[in-house]
């Protein structure tokens, strides 16, 4: 035991950081938020990111709606889970600087 913990506060940064690839975004956006856009819009709900215009056109109201969205829905996510989808969403979608 008195080994581990030094070797878990070692890990855990590095856990933390493996976590920000944005493709982690995919399940849990595909979990959550996907079902409700392909009822509005047909297809993979990706429509919904790429009409025109759309609603959201910074990285920041992109943070934003998916946080007002993670809540609404009562996803249960953490700022982390909210800025990996965010991340998912601008980097196949909406391509922000
Ligand atoms: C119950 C249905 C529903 C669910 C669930 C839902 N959305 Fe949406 N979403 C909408 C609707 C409706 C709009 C369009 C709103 C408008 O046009 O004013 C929208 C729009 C958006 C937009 C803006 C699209 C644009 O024009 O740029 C984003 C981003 C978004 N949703 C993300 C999410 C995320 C992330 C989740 C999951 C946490 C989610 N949504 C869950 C219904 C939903």
């Amino acid at each position: 035991m008195r080994i581990l913990l030094p070797i878990l506060c070692l890990l855990l940064p590095i856990a933390a950081q493996a976590a920000a690839d944005p493709k982690l975004g995919k399940p849990l956006h595909d979990k959550q938020c996907v079902a409700c856009h392909v009822k509005l819009l047909g297809g993979d709900g990706s429509g919904m990111y790429t009409r025109k215009p759309r609603l959201i056109n910074t990285a920041k109201a992109l943070g934003q709606r998916v946080a007002a969205c993670s809540s609404q829905t009562n996803a249960g996510w953490f700022p982390e889970d909210e800025a990996l989808v965010a991340a998912w969403l601008n980097q196949t979608y909406y391509k922000f600087k």
